[in-house]
């Protein structure tokens, strides 16, 4: 399972680094890259602008084929908005929202992810 991820200020980048999966990073500004194998989408939470780069990307080539799901990233202090774009994605792509941690994650949620996807691949998705 590949892990395909945006991050602005280094949060997201550390978690995904941290669980040692094979993962790929969105260029911000210039998303369009092709995958070609399935993967869970980790997003951090600013604006709409964050919606907009990340469905370019799904909507490159084939990619959202090989979509799985979403994880957000964010700060709880926003409240109601609490990882508003993986949750905006999630409903507009109709796929799951995996799990959501704030900032760049606890250890135990780096763990929590790993079996998440190691549970997700061990049901026939590579
Ligand atoms: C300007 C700004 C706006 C943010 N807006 C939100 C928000 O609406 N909801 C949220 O949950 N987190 C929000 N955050 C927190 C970030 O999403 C969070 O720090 C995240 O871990 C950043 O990931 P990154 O460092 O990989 O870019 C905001 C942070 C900044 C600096």
């Amino acid at each position: 399972m590949l892990i395909v991820f945006l991050s602005l200020t280094g949060n997201v980048r550390s978690f995904v680094k941290r669980t040692e999966l094979e993962s790929v990073e969105i260029n911000y500004s210039d998303p369009l890259f092709e995958v070609q194998e399935s993967f869970v989408l980790i997003a951090p939470s600013y604006d709409d602008d964050i919606t907009d780069i990340i469905s370019s990307f799904l909507n490159y080539k084939n990619n959202l084929d090989y979509l799985i799901g979403f994880v957000g990233s964010g700060n709880m202090n926003f409240d109601h908005n609490y990882c508003f774009n993986a949750r905006d994605l999630a409903q507009k792509y109709n796929k799951p929202l995996l799990f959501t941690f704030e900032f760049s994650g606890t250890d135990e949620d780096v763990n929590y992810f790993k079996k998440e996807v190691n549970q997700l691949a061990s049901t026939g998705i590579k």
